[in-house]
């Protein structure tokens, strides 16, 4: 979604401002634009890529000291240089605003505004916060006052940025509902609304809190919280050190994110689990502080998600109903906030998220909340999101920043969570005896160089993904506990190769979906060697005999036989409890080769976002 930064420095920050763009490009966007004080404001906008923009401000030699800019995904008009950010008000103060997330009351203020002279031209609810800051600037000198006089009339989520051209020696930034920080750097100031944007000039950064309002200036920065009134008072937040490195967020060798990422998973697991896999045995506070007491009382599980994390709790509940024995339910959280559900405060709501930012996911667990539900757990890639400071209980997977806008190593690491959380509750209802425990502990130890040698079968799938880059649909087939990752598998594939794919349980493939199968039907089986094997060989029968073509991912032991229309890769092992996180590795891999044939844009696939911070 839309990207935000900001920069007031002793030298030239446009460098910094593109690169910085550059950066948040994974977020998702559609424009992109930059406005920089020097003798007057100098703004350029464009529907291209940031590179499109860098050419237009080399061309147009654009320098200064102090400047903000911003990746805009079209919510509230179409993605139009018109409609680009940094967007204009005022005419004797000049002022310029940057903008992510919604202002849910634009129409009522745009109507108003308008009444009182202001001229809207753009379709945007960004440009009623710049007009809205111009009004109160009718009452002040102080740009600072008339953002906190603006933000007062403000209904929805945001993050902000402005810039005043009478004062091009500060910059006003402020957060309510969606994330930013400040970076504190040696030559200057900064603001961002990812901290992967700062790492380039700084590690020393100030999370903002909700309802901060901050000033930047040459001399340095002052914060005030305006939660409580109008003008807020001035508050004093902590400095810490990023652990974001500048080699997390660059490519290395690899050709793009998602192949770095999903090489990564090894490693990813191996951080994730480190905790574990130095223990001896599994442990509730691995959860948090309070784990024990809050588990002790749980009797059923709600877990809230989107996207692929919703996959991953789809995942979770046939181990936890299995292994822990206790019941489960995984809901869409944009579903599950607009329902009326019972709410039980005996039920542990969870959380699933990769960036911790997600507007539907965070609604939910509130809704949730504020329905009943008395404990909440959070499982998060992302240490300081909205998400993780609103739980009683959180892990942090540490699998590091996925910048690929398709999840790959926070899905697998969310799994190995979720697997962790399992072993927890079974053990403390004893249903794991501590014989099951340390079979697996040693399980989970195996992980990471079963995720290496799952990796291995990079080569053939590379051979497949010829066959699949010339079709415009796919079928993906899997049973019981990897069900959910054919789900995993089909949306992976559509994601970033725009080929239409579904996932099947392979038992309902004749209720309907059968009916799509004919000889140009390109069907993915997830064939491990469990309990429901047998099954899933009558299920892959069925579309051989309609002429469907089968590519089956099984383990080195189980009896599927290539032959005519049967393609088959073999995993090397078959992985037990953890053979869904190690199915998932070559379904990513399948995904990644057919987008690479295509040719179509990895990393950043049109349309999608990688955190979705409005509705
Ligand atoms: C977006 C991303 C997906 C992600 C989903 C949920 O659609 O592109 O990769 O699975 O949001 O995001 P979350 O951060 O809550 O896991």
């Amino acid at each position: 979604m839309c990207g935000i930064v900001g920069a007031i420095a002793k030298n030239d920050v446009v460098p910094f401002l593109l690169e910085g763009l550059s950066r948040l490009e994974y977020r998702g966007y559609d424009s992109a634009g930059i406005v920089v004080a020097n003798e007057g404001l100098h703004r350029l906008r464009t529907t291209g890529r940031v590179s499109e923009l860098s050419k237009l401000v080399n061309t147009g030699g654009t320098t200064g000291f102090t400047g903000i800019a911003h990746t805009r995904w079209a919510t509230h008009g179409a993605p139009s240089e018109r409609n680009a950010h940094p967007h204009f008000s005022g005419d004797h103060r000049k002022i310029a605003v940057v903008h992510n997330g919604i202002i849910e009351n634009h129409e009522v203020l745009r109507q108003r505004l308008q009444q009182d002279g202001f001229r809207f031209l753009s379709d945007t609810d960004t440009e009623v916060i710049a007009h809205l800051v111009s009004f109160h600037l009718r009452e002040t000198d102080d740009l600072l006052d008339a953002v906190c006089s603006s933000l007062a009339e403000l209904k929805g989520a945001y993050a902000i940025a402005v810039m005043e051209e009478s004062r091009p020696d500060r910059i006003i930034v402020a957060r309510n509902g969606a994330p930013l920080l400040l970076g504190i750097g040696e030559d200057g100031f900064y603001a961002a609304s990812d901290a992967s944007a700062l790492v380039q000039v700084t590690q020393q950064v100030i999370y903002l809190e909700e309802g901060d309002v901050a000033e930047l200036s040459d001399q340095g920065y002052r914060i005030r919280n305006c939660l409580d009134s109008v003008k807020g008072c001035e508050v004093t937040r902590t400095v810490t050190t990023s652990t974001l490195t500048r080699d997390a967020v660059e490519l290395g060798p690899y050709s793009h994110f998602m192949q770095k990422e999903i090489f990564e998973q090894p490693v990813a697991l191996a951080n994730t689990l480190e905790m574990v896999l130095n223990a001896q045995s599994i442990s509730p506070q691995l959860f948090g502080s309070d784990a024990q007491t809050i588990f002790s009382q749980t009797k059923r599980l709600l877990i809230l998600a989107c996207g692929t994390s919703y996959h991953a709790g789809l995942v979770a509940k046939y181990w936890l109903e299995t292994i822990a024995k206790l019941p489960c339910d995984v809901e869409i959280a944009s579903e599950y906030r607009y329902r009326d559900p019972i709410a039980d405060p005996t039920t542990l709501v969870i959380g699933v998220s990769q960036s911790g930012e997600t507007a539907d996911t965070l609604a939910a667990l509130n809704y949730a909340k504020a329905l009943g539900h008395r404990y909440s757990l959070a499982i998060c890639n992302v240490p300081e999101s909205a998400l993780i400071r609103q739980t009683d209980l959180r892990f942090l997977t540490r699998a590091g920043p996925e910048i690929g806008v398709a999840s790959t190593k926070a899905f697998t690491t969310q799994l190995a969570v979720l697997l962790l959380l399992t072993a927890v509750l079974a053990k403390m209802r004893n249903k794991l005896s501590s014989q099951e425990e340390q079979k697996m502990i040693a399980a989970l130890r195996h992980l990471p160089v079963a995720i290496q040698r799952a990796l291995q079968s990079e080569p053939e799938i590379k051979q497949w993904s010829g066959d699949f880059s010339q079709k415009h649909h796919a079928l993906f087939l899997g049973r019981g506990v990897h069900y959910p990752i054919a789900l995993e598998g089909a949306l992976k594939l559509k994601e970033i190769s725009y080929i239409h794919a579904e996932a099947y349980a392979a038992g309902e493939l004749k209720h309907g979906p059968l009916a799509l199968v004919d000889s140009g039907m390109p069907i993915v089986a997830i064939a491990p060697n469990d309990e429901l094997l047998e099954k899933l060989k009558s299920n892959l029968q069925e579309v051989r005999a309609r002429g469907g073509q089968l590519y089956v991912f099984a383990d080195a032991d189980s009896q599927i036989e290539a032959s005519d229309g049967v393609h088959i890769i073999r995993l090397a092992e078959y992985g037990g409890v953890l053979s869904p996180i190690m199915h998932t590795i070559p379904l990513q891999l399948l995904a990644y080769h057919v987008a690479l044939q295509k040719g179509t844009d990895v990393d950043k696939p049109r349309n999608l976002a990688k955190s979705v911070t409005v509705e």
